[in-house]
């Protein structure tokens, strides 16, 4: 069924870029098998687009990936580039692949990454690009890879925040990451229960969002209560203050920051991975470029890049209802 007699390319590079995920191990693995699967060479690029720009590559073999579906980070590094915003990096670039014979690169990033695809695939080479990043908010996909990792490390320390706050009877503000995206927040908030959820997405009204859901829940009979802010809305501190002013309350800050980048991808991250990695080989194998693998309602697929580029996202509005119907509680 996934026979391809002749490959349209016979070597490929892959390459991780921008802010790292957990699952981008698993991803960078199943290019390298499955381009070993068509008879691909594939060759790895060290510290993104930088990496092409010097050179700095290796060659993957099987082995090579061997025993790192499990783990954090990215063993090709990853780097913002800005050489690579240049026209001279980017030919620095293209040169050598033209040296080395790399046809094709698979990009593992967010939209910055996927629009270096598209400056690089002007200088002749074929690109897939493959969404990663915690924040999920890469438009063209349903998910990007890394998501449910970051949410569940955030639960894991929410949970523990909330066994001392319970004792205490004390307000707990966490932080988390979600610089223009709320989804972590909005995710993370509907898991533990939180008693009020703040994302980028919907402005805040401080005494109506804030102070009067603690004083319901108060009201309700909770003596301990548990406040989600996503970074891009406000820090956590400025959250703490506002409460303290208005409520006499005393809380408890927590920024959960990069921790929530790192630490074994979940089965959701390893497989939405290893299936992204796998199709976006298949797209170069079959001749297809300036294409981004993505989810959406029917499953995996790859779609035209500049279009995915130019798509939406936003918070999905029956979450954050429910969200909404459960704060306070
Ligand atoms: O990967 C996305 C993200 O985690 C954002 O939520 C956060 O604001 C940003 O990256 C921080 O990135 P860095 O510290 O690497 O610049």
């Amino acid at each position: 069924m996934d026979a391809i007699i002749k490959p349209a390319v016979k070597r490929i590079g892959v390459l991780t870029s921008g802010g790292d995920a957990p699952g981008m191990n698993a991803a960078i693995r199943a290019v390298v098998r499955a381009a070993e699967h068509w008879g691909i060479s594939c060759v790895g690029i060290r510290r993104g687009w930088n990496g092409l720009i010097n050179g700095d590559v290796t060659q993957l073999e099987s082995k090579s990936v061997s025993g790192i579906i499990n783990r954090g980070g990215t063993m090709l590094y990853t780097a913002r580039s800005d050489e690579f915003m240049t026209l001279e990096g980017q030919k620095k670039a293209a040169q050598t692949c033209k040296f080395l014979g790399i046809q094709g690169v698979v990009a593992i990033g967010g939209d910055g990454t996927f629009r270096g695809c598209l400056d690089l695939s002007k200088q002749g080479v074929s690109v897939v690009g493959i969404p990663a990043s915690i924040d999920n908010d890469i438009a063209c996909s349903r998910y990007s890879i890394g998501f449910d990792t970051a949410c569940n490390t955030a639960v894991e320390a929410i949970d523990k925040l909330r066994d001392t706050m319970q004792s205490h009877e004390r307000c707990s503000v966490v932080e988390v990451m979600g610089r223009h995206a709320g989804h972590i927040a909005a995710y993370v908030g509907l898991a533990v229960g939180a008693t009020a959820v703040l994302v980028p997405e919907h402005e805040v009204d401080y005494d109506r969002d804030v102070i009067e859901v603690i004083r319901g829940s108060r009201l309700a009979g909770r003596t301990h209560f548990i406040i989600v802010v996503a970074e891009g809305v406000n820090s956590a501190q400025n959250v703490a203050d506002i409460i303290a002013k208005e409520t006499g309350l005393d809380p408890r800050v927590t920024v959960l920051g990069h921790v929530q980048r790192g630490g074994s991808p979940t089965s959701r991250d390893r497989t939405a991975a290893s299936m992204m990695g796998y199709l976006a080989v298949k797209a170069l194998a079959e001749g297809r470029t300036n294409r981004v693998v993505c989810e959406q309602e029917g499953g995996y697929m790859d779609i035209d890049m500049v279009e995915g580029l130019s798509m939406k996202k936003s918070l999905n509005n029956v979450t954050y209802s429910a969200i909404q119907a459960f704060t306070g509680a």
